[in-house]
């Protein structure tokens, strides 16, 4: 996946100007502070928010906000595509950040209408706004940006479809599951959320889907069923999305690598039901000589696959198949 042209060229525009050592070093502090403190059960240890300032914005900017709209987009992919005629009209992005979520759905979903987008820190607030103000898209370049903390009381409007993408992990434990209830009843169809791809973050989106189930949302994606989750306490359900990184990405990051590979788990629930689908590929498949063995979520559990190339028409399909497709 790249960056829309857009989207990196209001970046590039936003960094202008920023010290790369300054960068490089912000974000190393940035990125410490996030492993040391990712689904702590008290949240962060100051303040509300890991990011705190300006100099912290412009780092998230640099190195996260790429890899974050990545994992979105392909989460939102999955939705859209179990959902293939329903087009959300308005979305509401609650912890926004520099509005990467809606980045990803003007991406997946061209008729986005308008968008609301909720955050508590204000350096976050102004530098998403610059950025979004630089698109042509009039759901971002319209967008309503509001302050207000998740954890107290906050207003708005329902929502075709509300997102919650790399901010449950930032929240107190306690105050996770009843966030999780008022995203879902702002929502007047469809609820994204998404979390680092490790153990804690999984952790965090399997709770959030077991209340919604049982609240009686219907799961979308990635679950190829509505029953509760298969895995092993010991597994977790994750994905990878590649991101191509350009020249000045390259150099900002003093990386070699051509890409990065954003891991993320994430749960989509809508009030109807998506378009069936047999197997969702929890795995790399592991592509043996002679045979592809597949790790598949199915609606009767979990099934591991070994296709050989007797089945003709399954290997042909298997050797496409990739981790995270749906079959
Ligand atoms: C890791 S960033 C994710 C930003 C964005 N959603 C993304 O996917 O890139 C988490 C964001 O949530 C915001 N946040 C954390 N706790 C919050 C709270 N209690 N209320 C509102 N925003 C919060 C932080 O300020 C930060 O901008």
């Amino acid at each position: 996946m790249d960056l829309p042209n857009e989207m990196r060229l209001a970046l590039d525009a936003a960094l202008r100007g920023a010290g790369r050592v300054e960068l490089r070093a912000t974000a190393a502090a940035l990125s410490q502070r996030y492993r040391a403190g990712h689904g702590a059960a008290n949240g962060p240890p100051e303040g509300v928010s890991y990011v705190r300032g300006s100099a912290d914005a412009a780092a998230y900017a640099a190195y996260r906000m790429p890899a974050t709209y990545a994992a979105v987009t392909a989460a939102m992919g999955a939705l859209a595509a179990r959902l293939p005629d329903w087009v959300p009209r308005s979305l509401l992005d609650a912890g926004a950040g520099l509005g990467a979520a809606l980045w990803a759905a003007t991406e997946t979903w061209e008729d986005l209408g308008g968008a609301e987008l909720i955050e508590a820190e204000s350096a976050m607030l102004a530098l998403g706004r610059q950025i979004a103000a630089r698109s042509r898209h009039p759901a971002l370049a319209a967008a309503v940006w509001r302050q207000a903390n998740l954890t107290e009381p906050w207003q708005s409007r329902s929502h075709d479809l509300v997102a919650a993408t790399y901010v449950l992990g930032e929240l107190p434990d306690a105050a996770r599951g009843p966030l999780v209830d008022q995203l879902w009843a702002h929502s007047s169809q469809a609820l994204l959320l998404v979390e680092p791809g490790t153990p804690q973050g999984w952790a965090i989106i399997r709770a959030a889907r077991e209340r919604l189930r049982t609240a009686g949302a219907c799961i979308i994606a990635p679950c190829p069923h509505q029953g509760a989750c298969p895995l092993a306490d010991d597994d977790w359900c994750h994905f990878s999305q590649r991101l191509a990184r350009s020249k000045a990405q390259r150099a900002s990051k003093g990386a070699d690598l051509g890409y990065e590979d954003e891991k993320f788990a994430y749960v989509a629930v809508a009030r109807i039901p998506g378009t069936p689908i047999a197997a969702r590929v929890l795995r790399r498949p592991l592509v043996r000589p002679g045979r592809i063995e597949l790790a598949l979520c199915t609606p009767t559990g979990l099934h591991h696959e070994i296709v050989t190339r007797a089945n003709r028409e399954r290997w042909r399909m298997a050797r496409d198949v990739e981790w995270g497709d749906a079959l």
